[in-house]
């Protein structure tokens, strides 16, 4: 007799042990305990952690800005059913543009990555055989590709301990010459509180930009604490209406952009930066933070094509037009135009004359933002998308840079849509305060007022 019949023997009815003492003899086993069982499919180690590990653990991690730690299969099991839920949803990994166009850097999950992750929580998530771990998913994060400048918060600052702090700081551009930046990046210090950042530029050529610069500095001045309070854009309560450029922006898991080959956004010297920090303590005590900006320069001769952060929305509505009523859980406004004529005063120097590319966007709403797009309609009524947000997130606000760019000719219109909530339902909890029943809301930087902007990195033909 097989000296191996008698483990198999326990797992078999006695006719099927005759069956298997023939089966073993012939030297293959059904499947009892001499031979190791093939692992399950999917399984940890072989099937799950490659994904988890390239698309998921950049943010769920110990003290990153997920909130619980998916690097481990104890933390994943812990959050089985709500990782499925969420990967079939396509909300994790955040992504917010529609599938109109490609970008770079999209982490979204395919389809076969998803019913695995599905099948795995269903099958009671098993571990599989470390010997058999397959290679993490590659990273496709999009990286800063060089850093030449590093630019701190002045000093460290603990928010305040409220859901949501938006602090600004005003710092110099350290550079006495004119140069260009080709690039951005962002350093959280804290990364548990840091929840997106963007940078500013404010330079003495702009409409009124040296006043500008004494306003924000004595507002510094005159708040407690380091820097100033500001919720929807640089400026804090002193509502300036200056040419502000953006330079960059960074929401977590951002690894840096770099803005196409050739193309730059020019600081004079002598110019300001504000850093806007938005801190969330949802899931960490407030802690002291100095959070780090690294921006990548092109010398003049280098750039052959003059970049700038183009904002597109409709002056009107920084009056009453843009009217968003209480109670309406669909509010829709748009704008179409030719843009150039607005932009005389914000893209410094761009020419745009005869015609000029959109090499990516970003689209700003506050909170009651639902969803968002911006397009170009050709002259034969041919609609090209820069940007679609179908599920606007007021907190995952970033740039998305198209793999192919879209180039705006004679003839061309540019549309900005915006759609608003203002139902009761949706009123959200703005620095700690429990929402409130919904009012009539208009444009305005603060945080119970809305925005509707395209920001768009153009750069000339
Ligand atoms: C860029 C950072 C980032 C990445 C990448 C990311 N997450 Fe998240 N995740 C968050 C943050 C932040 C939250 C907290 C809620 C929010 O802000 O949307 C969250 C929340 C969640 C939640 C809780 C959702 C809820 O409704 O409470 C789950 C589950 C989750 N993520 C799973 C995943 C999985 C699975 C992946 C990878 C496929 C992933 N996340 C990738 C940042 C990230």
């Amino acid at each position: 007799m097989n000296p191996k019949t008698p483990v198999c023997a326990s797992y078999f009815q006695p006719k099927t042990l005759i069956l298997g003492a023939i089966a073993a003899s012939f030297g293959f086993l059904l499947g009892c305990s001499t031979t190791p069982e093939a692992d399950p499919r999917p399984n940890w180690h072989e099937d799950i952690h490659p994904i988890i590990e390239g698309r998921c653990v950049g943010c769920h991690k110990p003290g990153g800005i997920g909130g619980f730690d998916l690097s481990t299969i104890v933390g994943a099991k812990a959050a089985g059913p709500a990782i499925k839920a969420v990967t079939a949803a396509r909300t994790m990994p955040p992504w917010h543009a529609g599938p109109e166009q490609q970008y770079r850097g999209d982490p979204s999950l395919t389809d076969a990555q998803i019913k695995a992750i599905g099948d795995w929580v269903d099958s009671g998530m098993p571990a599989g055989d470390p010997a058999n771990a397959a290679k993490p998913l590659e990273d496709v994060t999009e990286k800063l590709s060089r850093t030449d400048l590093e630019i701190s918060m002045p000093v460290a600052y603990t928010p305040k301990n409220i859901s949501d702090d938006y602090r600004c700081f005003l710092v110099d551009f350290p550079k006495d010459k004119e140069t260009y930046v080709t690039g951005f990046n962002v350093l959280p210090d804290n990364r548990g509180v840091v929840h997106h950042v963007a940078a500013f530029l404010i330079t003495t050529e702009a409409l009124g930009g040296a006043g500008a610069m004494d306003t924000l500095a004595a507002l510094d001045k005159k708040e407690v604490g380091p820097g100033y309070a500001c919720y929807g854009g640089p400026s804090g309560a002193a509502k300036l209406i200056v040419p502000i450029q953006q330079l960059g922006q960074w929401v977590p898991g951002q690894l840096g952009t770099n803005f196409p080959d050739g193309t730059g956004i020019r600081v004079p010297a002598g110019s300001k930066i504000v850093i806007q920090m938005h801190y969330n303590m949802d899931f960490s005590e407030p802690g002291p933070d100095q959070t780090k900006m690294q921006f990548k320069l092109g010398a003049p001769d280098t750039i052959k094509r003059q970049g700038a952060f183009a904002p597109w929305l409709n002056a009107g509505w920084l009056g009453t037009t843009m009217k968003i009523p209480a109670g309406n859980p669909s509010v829709s406004h748009a704008h179409t135009a030719d843009p150039r004529g607005f932009w005389k005063n914000f893209v410094g120097g761009v020419d745009v004359a005869s015609g000029f590319v959109i090499h990516g966007g970003l689209l700003h709403m506050h909170t009651l933002g639902k969803w968002a797009e911006v397009y170009v309609t050709r002259s034969n009524g041919d609609k090209v998308f820069i940007l679609r947000s179908p599920k606007y997130d007021f907190n995952w606000q970033r740039l998305y840079m198209l793999e192919k760019p879209v180039t705006f000719h004679d003839g061309d219109q540019l549309t900005v849509r915006c759609n608003w909530d203002n139902s009761s339902e949706n009123q959200s909890k703005i620095a700690g305060k429990a929402p409130s029943a919904p009012k009539d809301v208009f444009w305005g930087e603060g945080s119970l007022q809305e925005m509707c902007v395209a920001n768009l990195y153009i750069s000339e033909l």
